[in-house]
């Protein structure tokens, strides 16, 4: 089976996300990266991409060349990823899409509900595949979740808390550092922080594993180091379409964690409990019986668990291998839309330019609400209201 053709925007060198994007997308051999602009700065772009093996006519110096270089080329990339800061995820999503290229664009996928809305309008117009990287979201015990809940192991679900909190903002002293500072000024971050940068995986995979949406909030939301504009910890209460009732905490000065991100799920008949820093086991708790623990890679598990795992019982897998499981979603995907066929339903996972827009109107509720002392408001975007 010949590789579709995959390229990078952003992710140079030294940049925190691009890695772990070309470890998922080598991983299966569903991918060859062919070309990409890796980097703000031209030439260390071109260089750095030629350095990872790309020919030196597709290592291109920014994104609008690499555009005009793909379209008049025959055998042009087939999917880009968008891995560049956020405020440059609508121009560069919008351009490939409307140039016919599927993408992959990072998180946050806007910087405004309008954005997110222009951005789902022109996937759909252009009939391209828009996905938007909630990489944990491709975790096998985290799709096992999804999966039990779904066939009703748990009865009607009840809660569902979400976390994703880390202390890496929390030294007073490192607040004006610039790399640390831009993330909480809103002429560069937008009308949020904490909540946009993590607590949106959260409210994600709430909605991810429960396959509810977020319908509305109620947030509280705090800047503990007071010289900041935009919040550094939150707590949003929220509500669901299926009637799930949501808790969800996110915190950068939580010293101590590093990425926790994690997820409990309460029904009538079982509570699920999950954590992204120990991805391989997922607590099950049957009402009324004893705690048992699924360990990834075991039998007798989902068929989006079994499709979603690699390596033996017993090996840990981590986060570029849940990256790597939306890439191989994406290119099944691809190649059903190619041939003209039906996706294969336990691959049809990956989460869409829609998911993307309904947390940028999270994201604005969750500012709003919290300007209004927790007021509840509406958390859908109008388009789908
Ligand atoms: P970073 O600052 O470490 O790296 C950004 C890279 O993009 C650099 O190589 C830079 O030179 C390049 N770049 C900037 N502007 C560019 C342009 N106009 N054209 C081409 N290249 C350009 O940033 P980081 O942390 O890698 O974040 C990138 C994106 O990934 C952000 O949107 C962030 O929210 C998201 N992210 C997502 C994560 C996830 O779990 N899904 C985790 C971490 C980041």
């Amino acid at each position: 089976m010949k590789k579709l053709q995959w390229g990078m925007i952003g992710g140079g060198e030294g940049s925190q996300i691009g890695p772990a994007h070309r470890l998922g997308a080598g991983l299966d051999g569903l991918f060859e990266f062919s070309a990409a602009a890796l980097d703000h700065r031209p030439e260390a772009g071109r260089q750095y991409g030629q350095q990872l093996g790309l020919a030196a006519d597709r290592s291109y110096g920014d994104w609008r060349e690499m555009l005009a270089g793909e379209s008049a080329r025959e055998d042009r990339i087939q999917l880009v990823t968008v891995a560049t800061p956020n405020s440059t995820h609508f121009e560069i999503t919008k351009a490939f899409l409307e140039a016919g290229f599927h993408v992959l664009c990072e998180k946050p996928m806007t910087m405004t509900v309008d954005e997110g809305e222009q951005i789902v309008r022109a996937a759909e117009q252009n009939q391209r595949i828009c996905a938007v990287n909630y990489g944990y979201s491709g975790y096998s015990l985290v799709r096992h979740m999804r999966a039990m809940i779904a066939r009703g192991d748990l009865g009607r679900i009840r809660l569902v808390n979400a976390e994703f909190a880390h202390g890496h903002h929390a030294d007073a002293a490192d607040a004006d550092n610039p790399r640390v500072r831009w993330r909480y000024d809103p002429a560069q971050a937008g009308v949020s922080a904490q909540f946009a940068d993590c607590g949106i995986h959260a409210l994600h995979m709430a909605s991810f594993v429960t396959g509810e949406e977020v319908t509305r909030l109620s947030a509280d939301t705090v800047s503990c180091i007071a010289s900041r504009e935009l919040e550094d910890d939150a707590m949003v209460n929220f509500r669901m379409s299926g009637g799930t009732v949501g808790r969800l905490w996110t915190s950068s000065i939580a010293i101590g964690r590093q990425h926790g991100l994690g997820i409990q799920v309460f029904g009538e008949k079982g509570g699920l409990r999950w954590s992204q820093e120990h991805p391989n086991q997922l607590y099950w708790m049957p009402l009324n019986e004893r705690l048992q623990i699924i360990e990834r890679g075991e039998a007798n598990l989902s068929p989006e668990a079994d499709r979603t795992t690699r390596v033996t019982i017993g090996h840990a897998e981590g986060m570029p291998l849940a990256f790597a499981n939306i890439y191989k979603d994406l290119a099944e995907a691809i190649r059903a839309s190619n041939e003209g066929r039906a996706i294969d339903p336990a691959a049809d996972l990956y989460p869409r330019a829609a998911d993307g827009l309904r947390s940028m109107a999270a994201v604005v509720a969750v500012a709003e609400s919290g300007a209004a002392e927790g007021q509840w408001v509406d958390a859908r975007p109008p388009m789908f209201r």
